[in-house]
């Protein structure tokens, strides 16, 4: 597939524009258009239908529980502080000193790096290159609070969803009575000031993640491990990402990021890149967080095993000894942590990467959008053959009753088979079409995008049709 073709599409159909493009852009933000906004969200509301509402049974067939949370964007700096985030969440970078250049690089990204001196060529491959010696550079955006820009007033845009769910587990914990194990889900934008964002939307700055903290007992962590890395792939092929584009790789102990004893990244086969990329890492977090802000903050972050105790305490007669074992393991103990973290924004653009198809149809070449349904912008178009004989009228309340459950749209604009093709590039799986034998029978045809055969039924079993299509 060209990633060119793709990136032209997605402008010219509304999925993805440069953010402040009439400024000539900004580098490393995007935003998302009619379409793209909608494929966005389908996304987001299957992994929440899919993880938070109705997870897969666990290794044992019992229920999963989770709740999910809606934490800040800027949260007290101690937080960032206690993370690790503040002393290590950075990358090396080099600058290059030469007039004309001036170019940051990422120190570990060089080869794959192009330098703005002409010809294009890798940093550090003119004569003219002067780089320095690698340095670290913080990923976090800072920003003031209030009216005073000193030190004190220092806080910074969230780089992960995660710390909100760390710094609320006793909240949540006292508020909703869970009991180990159980998760806690967010959805929602981080930010990271990458050195060079890239690869269209997949490296930039502002960014949504889709994040699971999975508190269970130490004991029980890597059955959760394998739990979570085996969800979270069958999750993405069950939404149409083809196996053999994705590919779970276990991570070097040098690549682990500060919190993590293991980490799987479950990548996909981009076209941009020869390597497949990470769309999510599961990562196995131990008890790190929870040590850090118990620590930092000297609030009690643990966990008591209620039912743990009340089976074994009549093994402490004495009160003082009870008391005791009580405060601390078995009873009372600090969950470990799997965290499955995804990037929505990556796996819309994997969705669409996959989707794109071009493909003869007679003596023409389409282009379709092979969305999975529960995906798809818009659901179903609505059409009527001719804007006379009252088709028009019967389409109109067709689709007046369907916008109500669906996301339909409504086309009267030119030749049936243009607005078809209008709707392959959108990626609509069905097109309803009211014509002449509508007037008789109340009869439409419904085209399917991928087969592209049409079957007719009873206008009063469209929604039912839907919805059933459509059904997870
Ligand atoms: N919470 C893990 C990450 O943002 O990568």
């Amino acid at each position: 597939m060209d990633m060119e073709k793709l990136v032209a599409l997605c402008r010219r159909r509304g999925f993805i524009f440069q953010s402040s493009e009439i400024y000539g852009g900004i580098n490393g933000f995007w935003d998302y258009g009619p379409l793209g906004v909608e494929l966005k969200r389908n996304i987001k509301e299957a992994w929440w239908q899919d993880m938070v509402r109705n997870p897969p049974p666990g290794p044992d067939g019992e229920e999963i529980a989770m709740v999910g949370l809606d934490c800040a964007l800027i949260m007290n700096p101690k937080v960032w502080e206690a993370s690790g985030h503040v002393g290590g969440f950075s990358d090396p970078m080099v600058d290059c000193k030469t007039e004309g250049c001036k170019g940051r690089f990422r120190a570990d990204q060089l080869a794959t790096s192009v330098c703005p001196l002409k010809p294009s060529r890798a940093p550090g491959q003119h004569d003219k290159c002067q780089l320095t010696e690698p340095r670290t550079f913080n990923l976090m955006f800072k920003t003031f609070i209030g009216a005073l820009e000193d030190a004190s007033a220092l806080a910074y845009l969230r780089p992960e969803t995660a710390q909100g769910i760390f710094v609320n587990f006793k909240n949540v914990l006292d508020s909703s009575r869970l009991k180990l194990p159980f998760g806690i889900a967010q959805v929602g934008k981080a930010f990271r000031n990458e050195i060079n964002p890239r690869n269209y939307t997949f490296r930039s700055r502002e960014f949504e993640q889709m994040e699971i903290e999975f508190f269970c007992h130490p004991d029980d962590s890597m059955k959760w491990y394998q739990y979570w890395r085996d969800v979270r792939i069958k999750w993405y092929t069950k939404l149409g990402i083809k196996s053999d584009n994705l590919r779970p790789r276990e991570q070097g102990k040098e690549e682990l990021a500060h919190y993590s004893i293991g980490t799987t990244d479950i990548e996909y086969l981009f076209p941009f890149a020869s390597e497949p990329q990470e769309l999510e890492g599961v990562a196995h977090r131990g008890a790190y967080d929870l040590t850090q802000h118990q620590q930092h903050s000297g609030k009690d972050m643990s966990y008591f095993d209620e039912d743990a105790w009340l089976r074994e305490k009549d093994k402490y007669p004495e009160a003082e000894a009870a008391k005791e074992a009580k405060s601390k393991p078995p009873y009372r103990f600090l969950p470990h942590v799997i965290e499955p973290s995804a990037g929505a924004d990556r796996f819309t653009l994997a969705v669409l990467c996959e989707a794109y198809a071009e493909e003869k149809v007679g003596d023409e070449t389409r282009t379709v959008m092979r969305f999975h349904p529960r995906l798809a912008p818009i659901k179903a178009a609505i059409l009527p053959l001719v804007n006379k004989e009252g088709m028009p009228e019967i389409a109109r309340k067709l689709y007046q009753d369907l916008k109500r459950d669906f996301n339909v749209f409504y086309d009267d604009k030119g030749a049936v088979g243009r607005r078809y093709r209008r709707q392959d590039e959108a990626g609509t799986p069905y097109c309803l079409t009211v014509d002449g034998q509508t007037i008789q029978d109340h009869t439409v045809t419904i085209r399917d995008r991928d087969s592209l055969k049409q079957e007719r039924l009873p206008l009063a079993e469209v929604a039912g049709k839907l919805r059933e299509l459509l059904r997870p």
